[in-house]
């Protein structure tokens, strides 16, 4: 436990240090789905209680290896033999702090509103990089769409939920395999949901702060790239090397791009960046999300701290 603590910590003080004070860009709302709820922070008294909840709930298999030494959670009704969509999970963390346990009052909430839920563990650096992550998430949808009808769930309607680092990793998986950077072609997935991702690291860069301008290829982008180990690590600047309307397929039959009003970590210019590269590129549909008054973890924390504001917004944009 005091490791744990130690960890968490130490994650929140590189976000704030990584990601400090972002240009806030006017918004192009497409949708807004106004509702009030007040996000925190980071809580690490929500994730203590989370984990608690995970060796308690009764609605969940444990630890199914999805891929090699890979394992992952189901959250599902044993008696409830109706075809119900399925939502698998992929946390955020700064793509090194993550992990399946924190989030079981997440895997209990969607369950208990008829989706089987799914939360994998994948690849955390130092002992993975950004290509080790995409090839677990690869792994867990493919036996997602493989094996879920054994517990209630259609492999028609997955929908890939991610969570900031998460979000970033869900919609590059899609978007890399959808381009051929990836192999076997994965089945195309319903739709992702996408919450406060960072999809363009020039966001974050000292010009972008400085000038509201995103600049192409900043000093900071470099460093993420390597740290992440890939220079295919954008999904916005994967988009952009195509041409208008070239590609048929992003991997999903819809893509929901939500942000938070109070989202002090991943400024506005990521999602709409993304954004505007999928609609200059493609057709597949899409829809965007502002829930004012949250902050960057207050989704994923509010699901699980039950602000029924957040509840009720959560399951709309997974419903939309
Ligand atoms: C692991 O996942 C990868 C990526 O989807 C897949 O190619 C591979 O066959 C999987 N391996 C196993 C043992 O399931
Ligand atoms: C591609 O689309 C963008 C934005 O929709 C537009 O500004 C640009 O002129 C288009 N380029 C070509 C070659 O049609």
């Amino acid at each position: 436990m005091k490791n744990l603590f130690k960890t968490i910590l130490f994650l929140t003080l590189i976000v704030s240090v990584v990601f400090t004070n972002p240009v806030k860009t006017e918004a192009e709302v497409e949708d807004v789905e106004l509702a009030s709820a007040k996000g925190k922070r980071f809580n690490v008294g929500t994730y203590l209680s989370s984990i608690g909840n995970f060796f308690v709930t009764k609605d969940i298999k444990r630890n199914v290896k999805y891929n090699q030494t890979r394992d992952l959670d189901i959250y599902y009704k044993k008696n409830d033999k109706n075809k119900k969509p399925v939502v698998i999970f992929i946390y955020g963390g700064t793509w090194y702090l993550g992990e399946k346990t924190f989030y079981s009052k997440l895997g209990d909430f969607l369950n208990d509103n008829g989706y089987v839920t799914v939360i994998p563990n994948y690849a955390q650096i130092p002992w993975g990089f950004v290509n080790d992550m995409i090839y677990d998430i690869s792994g867990a949808i493919t036996w997602v769409y493989n094996n879920i009808g054994q517990y209630g769930g259609d492999n028609q309607k997955i929908i890939l939920l991610g969570h900031s680092s998460g979000a970033h990793l869900s919609v590059l998986t899609l978007i890399q395999n959808s381009l051929g950077y990836t192999s076997p072609r994965l089945p195309t997935i319903y739709k992702t949901v996408l919450f406060n991702g960072p999809y363009d690291f020039d966001c974050f860069s000292d010009i972008a702060k400085k000038t509201g301008q995103v600049p192409m290829n900043s000093d900071f982008e470099k460093f993420v790239k390597i740290i992440l180990g890939s220079q295919n690590s954008c999904p916005t600047d994967i988009l952009r090397k195509y041409a208008n309307k070239s590609i048929q397929s992003l991997g999903a039959n819809k893509i929901n791009v939500i942000i938070t009003g109070d989202d002090t970590v991943v400024p506005e210019s990521s999602a709409q960046g993304l954004l505007q590269e999928i609609r200059r590129t493609s057709d597949v549909p899409f829809s965007y999300y502002i829930m004012p008054k949250v902050q960057h973890c207050g989704l994923t924390e509010g699901i699980m701290n039950g602000d029924t504001g957040v509840q009720g917004f959560v399951l709309y944009v997974l419903n939309y």
